[in-house]
């Protein structure tokens, strides 16, 4: 069998960051689907370490090397917190928040891409494979070609891509599209995604073509959806262990033995819809005041771009309602929402998971969201249940789920209910077809069927 072929990851985040005088590898999906080709691989990995301070010295780690890019504080502003995550961000996601187009924060957005793309240029291999990650580097594609036609070029964005109406509203949206037109294979979280790049690129540039191929600048460019997924046997494994297990009959005695525990776990970001699940949590202990004794709320919410107003005022927002849940409904020894602002490891969250009956996943848009998946994972009993948004991207693939519309309290409060008294025959046989959709396509399996596609 010939040696797979070495590739080049690109991305906005490095994956390892140094702890003492060693090298910790990154939490998340991401790191865990594309380290482990790297490793047999052998190429690159080329991103930024998070701080305007860290060194530029490229070093190896495994068997390949890692390129930092260099971003400087002013730029981390207009690239990261502004362009990113005030435009971008705001806008592939149904405009929840209103996007802000400022052309100020437009150059750095292109400064940064063009910086990538020759760290990329100049550790790729002769007729070598890159791949391109999410809406920080959307330019990277054609600023890559231009400078190295020889390699295959293939961007993935892990966010949705709006519908054609929204994604009109950028004043850059023919250079956007032009920088993802520089791929031979631009891949997409969800069928619907990839149908509203197709059709964006036809109505506002020169490409022709269909929604899963394109033709610009006599290339072809393949538009597909590849839903990315988990480490399944990861998940699986951390909570069946004996400390897993431990940690998670622990947790469920100090909440309350015999309380019904609700868990969410996202990072704090006002897509998640964190405000709205507990609005319905609250509406739900209105109606039936005794279920305060029965149940509890934990969420887990990790800090997350909090230079960015919007999500600081999410921040107080939730921060307000767990006071005012707790205040109408606690008692001494029982509160009624446990809330976390923190991150977890990945072993902690495992245990959370396992203890849980009910999780509450609803975004208010989201391009995928693994917690749905690793949260089946943790499931080898069958038991518990997943209440997921229908605007999650997971819901398209997750059917069995009790599938909620976030902006519906009232509805959201039914699921809950429904959730807490669905027939245990019914809960089993949801969690066994959600653990086979989830077991048959983990990360490992995205990762190698986007390859096959890059490779051509
Ligand atoms: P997003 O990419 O928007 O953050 P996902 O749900 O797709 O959303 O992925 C989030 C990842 O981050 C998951 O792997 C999840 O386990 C992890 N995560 C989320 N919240 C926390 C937390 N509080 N502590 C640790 N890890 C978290
Ligand atoms: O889901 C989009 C995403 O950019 C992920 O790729 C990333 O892990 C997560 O959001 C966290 O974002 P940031 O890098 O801004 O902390």
């Amino acid at each position: 069998m010939p040696k797979p072929r070495p590739i080049v990851i690109v991305a906005n985040r490095l994956p390892v960051h140094r702890s003492g005088d060693r090298f910790v590898e990154n939490a998340g999906g991401l790191v865990t689907a594309l380290v482990p080709a790297l490793k047999t691989r052998g190429g690159a990995w080329v991103g930024w370490s998070g701080s305007s301070r860290a060194t530029t010295r490229p070093f190896k780690y495994e068997n390949f090397r890692i390129q930092p890019v260099h971003i400087s504080e002013a730029e981390i502003e207009g690239f990261y917190n502004q362009l990113s995550n005030r435009t971008l961000w705001p806008l592939y996601h149904d405009a929840i928040r209103t996007p802000e187009f400022d052309h100020s924060w437009w150059r750095p957005y292109v400064v940064v891409n063009h910086r990538f793309a020759k760290a990329t240029a100049a550790v790729t291999p002769r007729n070598g494979l890159v791949w391109v990650h999410d809406y920080h580097l959307q330019l990277v594609p054609a600023m890559l070609r231009a400078m190295r036609p020889d390699v295959r070029i293939g961007f993935f964005l892990h966010v949705p891509f709006p519908p054609e109406e929204l994604f009109a509203w950028l004043p850059w949206r023919e250079r956007i599209l032009e920088g993802l037109l520089g791929a031979d294979v631009v891949g997409f979280q969800t069928q619907a995604a990839a149908r509203n790049f197709s059709r964006a690129a036809r109505e506002y540039s020169p490409a022709e073509g269909t929604d899963s191929e394109l033709l610009w600048e006599r290339r072809k460019v393949k538009v597909a959806s590849y839903p990315i997924s988990i480490d399944f046997n990861w998940f699986a494994d951390a909570a069946a262990t004996p400390e897993a297990t431990r940690e998670a009959a622990l947790l469920r005695r100090r909440v309350g033995a015999g309380r019904k525990i609700f868990l969410s776990v996202d990072r704090l970001d006002y897509t998640k819809g964190i405000d709205l699940r507990l609005l319905a949590f609250e509406a739900m202990l209105k109606r039936r005041r005794s279920l305060a004794n029965d149940c509890v709320f934990i969420q887990i919410a990790s800090p997350s771009r909090e230079p960015v107003h919007e999500y600081a005022q999410m921040r107080i927002r939730i921060e307000q309602l767990v006071g005012r849940i707790n205040g109408e409904f606690s008692e001494p020894g029982r509160v009624s929402v446990h809330y976390f602002r923190r991150g977890f490891t990945r072993e902690q969250l495992a245990s959370y998971y396992r203890a849980a009956d009910v999780m509450i996943v609803t975004p208010l848009r989201d391009g995928m969201n693994l917690v749905a998946k690793e949260f089946v994972a943790t499931r080898s009993d069958y038991s518990g249940v997943l209440v997921l948004s229908e605007f999650a991207g997971a819901a398209r693939e997750l059917r069995q789920a009790i599938i909620v519309n976030p902006r519906n309290i009232e509805g959201m409060a039914d699921a809950f209910e429904a959730a807490l008294t669905l027939p245990k025959a019914d809960a089993r046989h949801r969690m066994a077809v959600l653990r086979t959709v989830v077991r048959r396509h983990d990360v490992f399996e995205w990762a190698d069927e986007f390859l096959r596609a890059l490779a051509g």
